[in-house]
């Protein structure tokens, strides 16, 4: 009778500071006093073994029922503090997503990115895709299918990354030195017509002012039927004037060479010299004026086309390719190209766009 009074007040004296504790710390203080290993329930639990089976049937109820109910109080109570800490914690730490930001969002869109928005905008309005190819290629598509053979001096003048491993099928893996290699994926892969635009990052070994190891390029492709130089030149044009957002471009096309088109054409814009600064517009064999290289293009050819998988009597082209970063220093008039991938966020600042700044033809392709 004795030991179930002490039972019992021991229970009610442990609920009732449970009960009261404030604090999740104090919860487990309790819980130790309570249960720990020198505690007063585990204490009691430890008397059940000089008992007499008789006894311990009649008090190892009691002694586990309380064990049993201090401990679901210990855990209520606990889950209780823990919530109140949180709401307290989510209260204090509130943010009014209603307030007025008291800075301006920050970060700015890099010219290059705003340039390849600009380009993707402008060639979409004349019906392009945008297509893309891996950075990482084999020399099959970065070389040999775009009619430069393993001997071909081109292939010396790419200062080309090679991997140390060839593919499965033994091509040799490189970081691709331009973007022509995306005309040929694009036509293994798709039905002509084809038109489309392939931004993106390419790799030589060569590093001075004027020339990084990773740096941007953009190449078109237009594979139908009849496609002949004028159409390339009208593409060249209307893009141009788009981009520079005039006029009064003036396009020379060069006699020129490269393996994949023939013919092949450099092309020069015209620009005049104002306050020191190379300024696009006019032509350039005005008073005053220059030529500028912007581009290589050409028609596609043959071989490529049939390298591709189609047939060159039913299938023409023509296609062009550019630095992405050179139209954006000339755009924008910056003039080294190392400040690009400095990382420098005053640079960032001074030259980049807001982030919404999105190019659009109805609003105007530059901020
Ligand atoms: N792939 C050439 C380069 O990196 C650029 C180029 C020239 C691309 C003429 C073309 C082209 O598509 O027709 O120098």
């Amino acid at each position: 009778m004795d030991e179930m009074t002490n039972i019992e007040t021991l229970q009610a004296g442990l609920l009732a500071e449970i009960d009261a504790a404030d604090t999740p710390e104090a919860v487990e203080a309790l819980r130790v006093r309570a249960l720990g290993k020198s505690g007063e329930i585990t204490a009691l639990l430890k008397t059940l073994g000089a008992m007499t089976p008789e006894q311990r049937s009649a008090e190892g109820p009691k002694i586990h029922g309380c064990r049993e109910a201090v401990t679901a109080a210990l855990t209520a109570r606990k889950a209780q503090l823990e919530t109140a800490v949180l709401n307290q914690k989510l209260a204090a730490e509130a943010v009014d997503m209603s307030l007025p930001a008291d800075m301006p969002p920050s970060g700015s869109v890099h010219p290059v990115s705003q340039v390849m928005d600009e380009l993707a905008e402008i060639f979409a309005d004349m019906g392009f895709a945008v297509a893309t190819g891996p950075e990482i290629e084999d020399d099959w598509h970065n070389f040999t299918a775009l009619n430069i053979p393993e001997t071909h001096p081109a292939r010396a003048m790419h200062d080309t990354f090679y991997f140390p491993d060839a593919d499965a099928e033994g091509r040799a893996m490189l970081l691709r030195t331009h973007t022509s290699p995306v005309q040929i994926r694009t036509m293994v892969g798709g039905n002509p017509p084809i038109r489309i635009i392939a931004p993106g990052r390419v790799y030589r070994s060569d590093s001075d002012a004027t020339h990084t190891p990773m740096f941007h390029q953009i190449e078109g492709l237009v594979i139908d039927k009849g496609i002949t130089l004028g159409h390339l030149k009208w593409t060249l044009e209307t893009f141009l004037k788009a981009f520079f957002e005039r006029d009064d471009i003036v396009l020379r096309l060069r006699p020129s060479y490269f393996p994949f088109t023939e013919p092949s054409a450099e092309v020069d814009v015209g620009y005049k010299q104002e306050k020191g600064r190379r300024v696009i517009g006019g032509s350039g064999d005005d008073e005053g004026h220059g030529w500028m290289e912007v581009l290589g293009s050409g028609m596609v050819h043959p071989k490529v086309i049939e390298a591709a998988g189609l047939d060159p009597d039913e299938w023409q082209g023509f296609a062009f390719g550019t630095g992405v970063d050179r139209l954006a220093m000339l755009k924008y008039g910056m003039d080294d190209l190392r400040a690009f991938f400095d990382g420098d966020l005053r640079w960032l600042k001074h030259y980049g766009f807001s982030a919404l700044d999105i190019p659009t033809l109805s609003g105007g392709i530059s901020a």
